[in-house]
């Protein structure tokens, strides 16, 4: 059996989401055989989907919450955006499965989701937790026509967007702790990991693959020691029921408007990084830096081009490009 046959039956059953539709009817639309449809609704069943079936009526599709669907982010997805959607139930990483597909030559812009992830990865060779169906790990791989030296401004549109996707969706406020770690009331409730490959010739991108995790609801069985400290989720602050279809379909809306704006015009950039410096939690606060011997600087601004500038208490300046500060007034480092 074709392997799409199984998307695109769920898709008919989605599109008469709570009404029946006959066997017959799914069978003559996908041009295969009834017995297939049954073969197929029984796989649907089996992964967890609640299909009803009745002799007289057919099937109905009667729970859709708590599971991720291309059909649904496709309601809410802008109709410009034209990438290949793939979601999978498990995956090492979907940063790496995305950076494969790349690799082997896939030319298409890339939109890939798992349900979970074995390997999911943070920055500096930390992992990333990603238990199934409590959160969103999602990945977009495309190839952006932005000089190398911009690519950090990416890893910023993708903090915005996730901020205004948990403001529209789960109407709660959320913050950036810089670079790309967004934050609610000072804990951490989405991690952005953006990597890539360089043609060497024309120092150009190859393509680009963004990573974006985000916590959707808290694992009742308990968390990993080492994130107990710092780690929320939606739910935690919303009794909203979160529709996750819903927030991967607005995160990669926002996204993509704002990586356009980059692309018609680079002097938008400083546009974006007001909007960047407004979600800022860490501008103004002070933090420690690990030189020798180790120093408190503050946060006083973000370059157009999205370094950290700061100074300490002899007005040194100190310009950082990338990875991350520990606040010291918030006490801990994540
Ligand atoms: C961080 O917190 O340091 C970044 C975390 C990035 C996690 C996301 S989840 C989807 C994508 N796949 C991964 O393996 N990592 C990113």
């Amino acid at each position: 059996m074709a392997p799409g046959i199984e998307k695109a039956v769920l898709a008919i059953l989605e599109e008469n989401f709570q009404s029946y539709i006959s066997g017959e009817e799914i069978a003559r639309r996908l041009y295969v055989s009834r017995a297939n449809i049954c073969k197929i609704v029984k796989k649907l069943k089996n992964k967890g989907y609640r299909i009803e079936s009745s002799t007289q009526k057919g099937y109905c599709l009667r729970h859709r919450e708590n599971y991720l669907s291309d059909y649904l982010i496709r309601q809410y997805l802008n109709k410009e955006i034209q990438s290949a959607i793939e979601i999978l139930p498990t995956i090492d990483s979907t940063n790496d499965y995305a950076k494969r597909r790349l690799a082997e030559g896939d030319s298409r812009d890339l939109l890939i989701l798992s349900e979970e992830q074995t390997a999911g990865k943070g920055r500096r060779e930390r992992s990333f937790y990603s238990p199934q169906q409590k959160g969103i790990y999602m990945s977009i791989g495309f190839h952006p026509v932005l000089a190398v030296e911009d690519v950090q401004l990416v890893t910023i549109c993708a903090a915005l967007a996730v901020c205004d996707a948990i403001e529209n969706v789960a109407l709660i406020c959320a913050d950036i702790k810089w670079l790309n770690d967004v934050y609610i009331r000072g804990k951490k409730v989405c991690g952005i990991l953006t990597e890539g490959e360089i043609e060497i010739e024309t120092l150009q991108y190859k393509y680009v693959v963004v990573g974006i995790g985000i916590n959707v609801q808290r694992e009742p069985t308990g968390l990993p020691a080492e994130i107990r400290d710092v780690y929320t989720s939606l739910s935690d602050h919303t009794s909203v029921a979160i529709d996750r279809n819903r927030l991967v379909a607005e995160v990669a809306n926002a996204f993509s408007g704002y990586v356009c704006l980059l692309e018609e015009n680079i002097n938008n950039k400083e546009r974006i990084i007001e909007k960047y410096k407004a979600r800022s939690n860490v501008l103004g606060k002070k933090f420690i830096v690990n030189q020798n011997p180790a120093r408190i600087y503050t946060a006083v601004d973000i370059t157009s081009s999205g370094h950290l500038v700061a100074e300490n208490e002899k007005k040194e300046e100190l310009v950082l490009n990338s990875g991350e500060v520990s606040v010291a007034e918030a006490g801990h480092d994540s």
